[in-house]
């Protein structure tokens, strides 16, 4: 079976097919820049042009950088607030015939790692950190995804001025491009959310995802975490993977 697995992300949004029972990509990625400002009627032209490109008539997984609920997306913090509130996958259907699912974006990536990839045995309590633009978290138990869970808007105090600010704002991936930091000051950075983690949820692994991973061998071992850390498997694939792997049990409309 396959799926066109669509990761809508701050910069572009990546579609490509999916091997449902390998959790492998079929030929190659196609990517679209993500609009500014991206407003509906942005997104869903940039949608179809995936759709197009694809010639595509099967089922559709799309993993969305928010808070996502019932294919409804809730919030879109890093995209464009008009986004609230847009039933994604009804308009998807109404004006393409396609039948899709949506998923926050990084449970996307850990249902993949999973399913899939690092996670794959895993028991307990299993974070997936998603690393870009926004700090995302994907949480399971057992390999059941508990969705929606944002730990990147956690509030914790900046290292160096004492503010009170977002987490993903100063310990994630955009706060060391923003703020020029070296590995070593941004893994002690990073290493205040895996703490914060931990401190609340006692997971038994973290597993850490997003392109940044590809210089892991940078600042893995500069990190400072009571669990036990591994890299996702599918660096930048995961969310591409996750959605179409989601879209199999949860389709809009239902049949
Ligand atoms: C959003 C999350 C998302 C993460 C990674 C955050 O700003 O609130 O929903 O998973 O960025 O894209």
């Amino acid at each position: 079976m396959q799926i066109l697995g669509i990761d809508i992300g701050g910069s572009g949004i990546k579609g490509a097919v999916v091997d449902m029972k390998k959790g492998e990509l079929v030929g190659e990625r196609f990517r679209v820049e993500t609009p500014h400002p991206c407003v509906p009627k942005a997104l869903m032209g940039a949608l179809g042009a995936i759709f197009e490109h694809f010639k595509w008539n099967g089922l559709v997984g799309i993993g969305f950088p928010g808070v996502v609920r019932n294919d409804v997306i809730y919030n879109a913090p890093n995209l464009d607030r008009s986004l609230a509130g847009l039933k994604l996958a009804e308009k998807i259907y109404k004006r393409h015939g396609l039948r899709s699912s949506l998923i926050n974006d990084a449970d996307a990536a850990g249902v993949a790692e999973m399913r899939f990839g690092s996670g794959k045995n895993m028991k307990g309590l299993t974070i997936l950190v998603t690393i870009g633009t926004g700090l995302g978290s994907g949480v399971f138990y057992d390999g059941v995804l508990i969705p929606n869970i944002e730990f990147g808007h956690v509030m914790m105090k900046e290292r160096d001025t004492g503010k009170w600010r977002e987490s993903e704002k100063i310990n994630g991936g955009a706060a060391r491009t923003k703020y020029d930091l070296n590995w070593d000051d941004w893994s002690q950075r990073f290493s205040d959310h895996l703490r914060y983690l931990c401190s609340v949820f006692y997971p038994d692994h973290i597993i850490l995802g997003g392109g940044i991973t590809s210089k892991a061998d940078k600042f893995l071992k500069k990190l400072d975490c009571p669990a036990p850390l591994s890299i996702a498997r599918f660096e930048n694939q995961a969310g591409i993977v996750g959605a179409a792997a989601n879209a199999r049990d949860h389709l809009c409309p239902a049949k």
